[in-house]
Formats: structure tokens, sequence, C-alpha cells
């Protein structure tokens, strides 16, 4: 590889994709992981040729362990990134006393160890050359937790907890992190078994808050440099909404508020759309 060098997670679909084209479109070499090894292939045929960048893949589970020594064994051979982004993950949306214990396990797996792994496995090299980007794509869902998806909540917690902490850590470099917190956008996010299974359905959600992959990597993209911050919200009305669930006492009593409703639909045996 000859350019500089971008690792990008969940990079056959959705956001993980939008960053690989975003970052073929400026001359990055790409290494793609995913598990669908044919989309990873078409996609690093398509920017290879479309960019003339030199674009690699490697199909890996990373919910599991093997999957991700997978991914550390190849960029032990001397490969040194200079952006990392963790954008594979899954939503596990439903009574977590009920969801697939192995969906859940894995979830967690591949949200937080596989991306603390893969960062200690790359950040070395960044902070002798004092320069690379790590981006980690976490949630709205971060600011709120409630029924049908505690463990999403808790998992997009831990990026930008984690994320917060290495931003101080770096503070000597030019090093840039983020943990990026969409809101709802159009991906295959929701088009799981497990999501059509139970029929879940985020239509109810106004179309205003629903952004589009690309917007949502344009933002943290160009967030690196303006108005740099660890954690940010994209969407203006998905800022609006984390702003009023951060506002001093307002907040609280929103979060409070939409608490007490869910256990009252809860208790009642009504479905919670949320
Ligand atoms: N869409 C939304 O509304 C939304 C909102 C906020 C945050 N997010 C977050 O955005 C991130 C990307 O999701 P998306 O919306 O772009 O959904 P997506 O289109 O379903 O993409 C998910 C990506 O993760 C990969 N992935 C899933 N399980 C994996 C595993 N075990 N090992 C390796 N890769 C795996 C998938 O690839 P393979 O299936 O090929 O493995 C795919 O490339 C997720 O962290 C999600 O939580 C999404």
């Amino acid at each position: 590889m000859t350019n500089k060098i971008a690792i990008i997670t969940g990079a056959s679909s959705g956001i993980g994709k939008a960053y690989a084209e975003h970052l073929a479109s400026l001359g990055y070499d790409l290494i793609l992981v995913a598990r669908r090894e044919n989309l990873l292939k078409d996609l690093s045929d398509k920017l290879s040729s479309k960019h003339k960048i030199n674009a690699a893949f490697i199909a890996a589970d990373l919910s599991e362990h093997d999957g991700v020594m997978q991914v550390k064994t190849y960029l032990k051979k001397g490969i040194d990134p200079d952006v990392f982004i963790h954008a594979a993950g899954y939503g596990t949306r439903g009574f977590f006393y009920e969801v697939n214990e192995d969906l859940l396990e894995r979830q967690v797996y591949l949200m937080t160890v596989a991306g603390t792994v893969l960062t200690r496995t790359v950040l070395p090299a960044m902070v002798e050359k004092k320069e690379g980007i790590i981006i980690f794509v976490s949630s709205v869902a971060a600011f709120i937790s409630t029924a049908q998806y505690p463990v999403y909540s808790a998992v997009k917690t831990y990026a930008n907890t984690f994320i917060t902490g290495l931003r101080d850590e770096l503070a000597a470099t030019n090093i840039k992190v983020q943990s990026v917190c969409p809101g709802v956008t159009r991906t295959e996010f929701m088009h799981t078994e497990q999501y059509k299974e139970k029929n879940f359905d985020y239509s109810f959600v106004p179309a205003k808050y629903w952004q589009e992959p690309e917007d949502v990597i344009k933002e943290s993209w160009e967030r690196l440099t303006k108005k740099y911050k660890p954690v940010i919200v994209t969407g203006k009305y998905n800022r609006f909404m984390v702003g009023m669930l951060k506002a001093p006492f307002i907040g609280n009593l929103i979060l409070k508020r939409i608490s007490r409703n869910i256990r009252k639909r809860i208790k009642k045996g009504l479905p919670v759309e949320i």
C-alpha cells in the first residue's frame, strides 16, 4: 500500500461502506472488514478502479475472538493504518430476557471488545507518528436507556466513554478520536432477521430525524477539524433532541417522564414504541 491507509469495520454496508467510499475518494488505501466476503470484494474492486487506490479486504466475524485475531494478524505484518473506523454493529431490540443470548453476547463483544482490541493494535504506531484518526460509530441511544434496547444503549455509552478518555490521553499528539452518534439512518440496520421476525418498525420516527449514511459520515469527517469534540451527534434534529436530554433540570425531567410512561405501558401490557 502506497497511500495513507484506512481500516474500516462494518464496511460491507451502511455507514461503514459510506466511510469507505468517502476515504477512497480522498485517496486513502483501504482495508475493509466485515463478514460478507462477496460484498467486500465488490466494493474493493469498485473503489480501487474508480479512485486508483489499493483496497484489500478481510472477511472476519468480529463478534468472536478468532475474527479479531485474524485482523490483528493481518496488521502485524507491518501495516500501520492512519485511520481506524469501527462501524461494525447491530441492534438487538426487544425485551432483554427474551432476546437470543448468543446475539446479545456477540453484540457486546463486537461493539466493545473488538473495537477496543483493534484500537490497541493500531494506536501505538499512530502515537509514534503523533498523527492518526480513530472513529467509533456510536448512537443517540447512548443518551437514553430504556426498555427494548438496554444492551444497545450500554455498548454505545461504552464507545462515548472510551473515546472521551482517549482524547485526553492523546492531547500531546495530532491524533483525533471521535465517537459519532447518529440517529435513525437509512442502512441495513433494521433489515435483520431479528427486526423482521418481531415486526419492529421505526416508521413512527418523524422523517426529519432520518439521515442518509453519506450525511452522517460527511458531518463526522468535517467535525474532525471543525469544532473538534470527542463525542458528536449528527443531524440538527438529533442534536436538538440530545441537547434537551442533556440540559440541566429539563433533561432529567424528560428522561424521567419517558421512563415513567414506558413503565406504565408495560404494567398495562401495552406495546412499547421506542
Ligand atoms: N442505522 C441506524 O439507524 C443507526 C443509528 C445509530 C447508530 N448506528 C450504528 O451504525 C453502525 C453501522 O450500522 P449501519 O446502520 O451502517 O447498519 P448496517 O448497514 O447493517 O451495517 C452494519 C455493518 O456491520 C457489519 N457487521 C455486523 N456484524 C458483524 C460481525 N459479527 N463481524 C463483522 N462485521 C459485522 C455488517 O457486515 P456483515 O453483515 O457483512 O458482517 C455491516 O457491514 C452500527 O454500530 C450501528 O449501531 C446505526
